[in-house]
């Protein structure tokens, strides 16, 4: 059966770079594996005061990462570190304190940036939070994607050399769940 994969995209724009690079990773996926978004533009901000009665958004973001095999994160750098929304999605799915849903799942982090940096500085923040969720997050190869908005073809297919990387890359993170 294939491995559910929960994919956390850092930006909430609607022409988002990194939804689109999340959409072409699942297409190059294999069939072993089942990339879905997860949605994390509704999440309410984390209040550690609403602990005991929590917003339905939070139970339900919640419920689809305890039944996800794998964590993909395709995430913009904001300010040079993790994007508010990406940070407070990790917050909420690592509480109430001591049932956190994320340990354990295999983790991969994609980042890109209409620079040439390709948001290596939010990859290792991001980086940072997942490990302290205890995340176990692939190492190699990494995933540096610059200069986003230049990577599409005129009809909105991703150009040859970054669907290359790309396949390799996830073909990659598969191997990295399956020891899992
Ligand atoms: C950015 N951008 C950006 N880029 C970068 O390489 N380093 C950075 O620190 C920042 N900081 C930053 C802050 C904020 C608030 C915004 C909105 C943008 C630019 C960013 O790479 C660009 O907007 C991307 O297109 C964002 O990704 P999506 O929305 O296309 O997925």
């Amino acid at each position: 059966m294939a491995k559910k994969i929960a994919v956390l995209v850092g930006s909430l724009r609607k022409e988002s770079f990194n939804r689109k690079i999340a959409n072409e990773l699942e297409k190059l996926s294999s069939d072993n594996l089942d990339l879905e978004i997860v949605e994390i533009g509704n999440l309410p901000l984390y209040n550690e005061d609403l602990d005991q009665n929590p917003p339905q958004e939070w139970t339900d973001f919640r419920s689809k990462i305890k039944s996800a095999d794998g964590i993909l994160v395709v995430s913009p750098e904001y300010n040079r570190t993790i994007p508010g929304a990406l940070k407070n999605a990790v917050d909420v799915g690592s509480r109430p304190y001591g049932s956190s849903v994320w340990p354990g799942k295999p983790g991969g982090v994609v980042t890109s940036s209409v620079s040439a940096l390709g948001g290596l500085a939010a990859n290792h923040h991001i980086r940072q939070a997942f490990v302290f969720v205890d995340v176990p997050l692939m190492q190699q190869p990494e995933a540096y994607i610059g200069n986003s908005s230049q990577i599409w073809n005129e009809d909105g297919s991703c150009v040859e050399k970054t669907q290359e990387f790309l396949k390799n890359w996830i073909d990659a993170y598969e191997k990295w769940v399956n020891k899992f």
